[in-house]
């Protein structure tokens, strides 16, 4: 099947019950609010397949690593995003007969809808029972984006062809697992249970660090509208509380238990205060009440699609997969927190563990920068500055100096499993160092580099300055043993991006180091002290960008992704048969290793993070090469190719890659929905229209647009942010529209003319034609 949801502008829709693919639409319909997130599962009970998962930011555990052999520098542990507390959870019987979706006798008319405009998950459906009794359900969720530690449930049931008894059974229960524990170790500690009638309360302590995670309930229970007094039994089991009461009800009248839940926890509260913080807040909802608690959250929902829509006329499908990808990335991040990052599942499942990757300086930290105020990227940076004294201990554990930061982290701490794949990936640091640059160019935020940027970059820089080899026969700096960010090539040397990015961060540091000795001397000054920099290592640096070598094919004039690289057998992607894709579930590792197909975008990366650097010649050049061999294995890849071909003006080319990358979870390209969604890659999708189509780019201090309009498309328009100004940029076949809609006249570029936009006074330009 390859349209797992219908089309629709802002609704993914679950049209028909599809129990073998349940687990693919819980991901899809994952609910968030950038503190806790769930997964779409169901409230009653399901005996069918799932994952299930109830996420809390930052919560984790440091499950013990599992290798296969143990090599000295693996780290200790794996963090672990942890399935937490389930407090969806309403068990439901009719007439004695428990409701089960997987073991119903029929279900009709279902529909499992994530409504993105108003940011709430809602499912419709008739049961069937043994008996033929038809039972209507009807159930309405959200996490509340302006109380975060809110959850709301409405549960409604109407008997269709019959009077009937219900039971209904609200409860919380912390005997949760993790699917992937390295060891079926549980994760959580009981701390207590209360529970009363109208309430319940579990507090759970994860072992090892320490996490303390409250989460109370309370209900109301209404017949057709009008609240009614029940009188529940309390169960109380170990990390398991629960109110059980019946309600007779006539054929067509309706029920509806409306489950309030409030979760807090011990990164934000004192211990003695998790309890009476969540009480205070979930009888607070309940007397708000369902109803308004959600006109509330949409009301936000909509504010934030004011700043962040993207709007696409003349292909629905494009419209609902930006959107999906908007969505998803609001409920996971919101920036509060600047311990907090965003794992590459989000709160939609556990894999990857909920830590930390580049993902989020290559991908996210754009996305942020143009759709919310400045202050929400930083927190991402400040993030990492805030672990530059891990970043050290990393790099000495490995006979490094300066700072390496973790491909995989919780606090800073390295925590991979695996040191071919995921460790070697050094490319992660520079990626690290291209965001300061990236933001500071975005921003006009030089302040920032004083009061964090620069500390991070110099010890980035020492790391590279040594762990870079002096080749003596060659004259030439090397960088041996890492993985590039095509992880089908392991442990190669003089992986091109690599070496490239790296001898960047160091030509970018002692940029920094002369803006800030020349602008900032006083500040500078005390940064040298503590930083005790010396005049030798600056010098060291500039070395090492002179003679960093750097892999070529001369024969086309361009270089080589790695040493070595041409040594493999030439195939392009076109011309195997598509049975052996995708490589990584078709081919051994051995086959993968040996062949020169290439994961994801790796030399074009490099050439995109530094697009400011290099011609349009140089890019084809590059493009024409690698594109042909590349399978876009991860999802991170066909973005980072679309803005490369809509800057080098291979349209067709351009739009092939935006639908690979724009539907990749909602049509589970790479047949891995079910585990979760693709967050940080979506990020990227966003790029591809953004930076892609639109073309835009900041050099020089100015924003400029360059766009043109898939042929397919009527129309698209997108919002930026660009220092204090709020563009609405919008692209007709016709005309290209730029509109100031908040901030100063604003000079900016378009098809590389200068023009000053006004409020009120869109400027209104021919738009490009694609040319291929
Ligand atoms: C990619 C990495 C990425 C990781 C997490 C891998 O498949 O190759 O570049 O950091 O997924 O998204």
């Amino acid at each position: 099947m390859k349209n797992y949801v219908e089309f629709n502008e802002w609704n993914i829709i679950e049209n028909g019950f599809h129990l073998g693919k349940n687990k693919i639409y819980e991901s899809f319909m994952s609910l968030g609010n950038g503190y806790m997130g769930m997964r779409g599962n169901f409230e009653e009970d399901f005996s069918g397949d799932t994952l299930l998962g109830t996420y809390v930011a930052g919560v984790y555990y440091p499950d013990k690593t599992r290798v296969g052999w143990w090599k000295n520098g693996y780290p200790e542990y794996f963090a672990k995003v942890l399935n937490a507390i389930n407090f969806r959870g309403i068990k439901i019987s009719i007439d004695g007969e428990i409701l089960d979706l997987a073991k119903a006798k029929k279900v009709k008319d279902f529909k499992r809808i994530l409504n993105m405009k108003d940011g709430y998950l809602e499912r419709n459906f008739i049961i069937v029972s043994k008996n033929d009794h038809e039972t209507k359900v009807s159930v309405k969720r959200f996490l509340s984006i302006d109380t975060k530690e809110i959850g709301a449930i409405s549960y409604s049931i109407t008997p269709l062809n019959y009077d009937g008894k219900i039971e209904f059974t609200p409860y919380l229960d912390g005997n949760v697992t993790n699917e992937d524990s390295n060891y079926d170790e549980i994760f959580w500690d009981k701390v207590s249970e209360k529970v009363a009638p109208l309430y319940g309360e579990v507090t759970m302590v994860t072992k090892k660090t320490a996490y303390t995670v409250t989460c109370a309930m309370t209900y109301s229970t209404l017949i057709d509208g009008e609240e009614i007094n029940v009188v529940p039994e309390t169960v109380i089991k170990d990390k398991y509380v629960a109110n059980t009461f019946n309600v007779s009800i006539k054929q067509n009248s309706t029920v509806t238990l409306n489950k309030y839940i409030a979760l807090t926890n011990n990164r934000y509260l004192e211990l003695s205060e998790l309890s009476s913080k969540a009480n205070k807040l979930v009888l607070n909802a309940k007397n708000i009440g369902f109803e308004k608690l959600l006109k509330t959250n949409s009301d936000k929902w909509h504010k934030q699609w004011e700043e962040s829509d993207i709007v696409i006329e003349g292909d629905i499908s494009a419209q609902q997969a930006i959107r999906f990808n908007i969505f998803h990335l609001y409920q996971t991040y919101t920036g509060e927190d600047s311990r907090l990052n965003i794992g590459p599942k989000g709160f939609t499942g556990e894999k990857y563990g909920g830590s930390t990757y580049w993902d989020t300086e290559a991908y996210c930290v754009p996305f942020y920068l143009s759709t919310a105020p400045e202050e929400i990227s930083k927190q991402l940076l400040i993030y990492r500055y805030n672990q530059l004294d891990k970043a050290k201990e990393n790099s000495a554990k490995l006979g490094t100096k300066g700072a390496l930061y973790p491909m995989v982290t919780m606090t800073g701490e390295e925590c991979h499993n695996e040191w071919e794949i995921t460790f070697e990936e050094l490319h992660r640091n520079s990626a690290i160092a291209y965001a300061i640059f990236n933001y500071v160019r975005y921003t006009g935020d030089e302040k920032h580099l004083i009061s964090y940027g620069f500390p991070v970059l110099t010890e980035i820089s020492r790391f590279w300055a040594s762990r870079v080899n002096y080749n003596t026969f060659k004259d030439k700096y090397m960088i041996l043993g890492v993985t590039g960010p095509n992880e089908y090539e392991n442990n190669v040397n003089n992986n091109w991006h690599t070496n490239r990015m790296a001898s960047w961060t160091l030509e970018y540091t002692l940029e920094v180091n002369k803006l800030l000795g020349e602008k900032y001397p006083t500040e500078y000054a005390e940064l040298v002290s503590s930083l005790g920099l010396k005049e030798e290592e600056l010098s060291k640096w500039q070395d090492i960008i002179t003679k960093m070598y750097y892999p070529r094919i001369e024969e086309l004039d361009i270089f080589a992704q790695q040493d070595g690289y041409m040594d493999k057998e030439q195939i392009l992607v076109s011309e195997l048969n598509t049975s052996n894709l995708p490589l990584n579930q078709k081919w051994s590792w051995d086959r993968i290793l040996r062949s020169g197909f290439i994961k994801q975008a790796d030399t074009l990366q490099g050439i995109f993070f530094l697009s400011h650097l290099y011609d349009k010649e140089f890019k084809k050049k590059h493009f024409d090469f690698y594109e042909p061999r590349t399978v876009h294995e991860s999802s991170l890849s066909p973005c980072v190719h679309c803005i490369l071909a809509s800057e080098i003006g291979y349209e067709t080319k351009a739009y092939e890659m935006y639908l690979r990358t724009a539907r990749l979870d909602l049509d589970n390209y790479n047949n891995d929905s079910d585990d979760g969604l693709h967050i940080t890659s979506m990020a990227g999708t966003w790029m591809s229209v953004v930076y892609g189509f639109g073309g835009l780019k900041v050099m020089d201090n100015m924003i400029e647009f360059n766009p043109f309009i898939p042929k397919s498309w009527n129309k698209y328009a997108f919002k930026t942010l660009y220092r204090g100004h709020l563009l609405n940029i919008t692209v007709s076949k016709e005309n290209v529209s730029i509109e100031l809609q908040a901030g100063d006249n604003l000079t900016l570029s378009v098809y590389g003319t200068q023009y000053t936009v006004k409020q009120s006074k869109p400027l209104t330009l021919a738009t490009k034609k694609a040319t291929v």
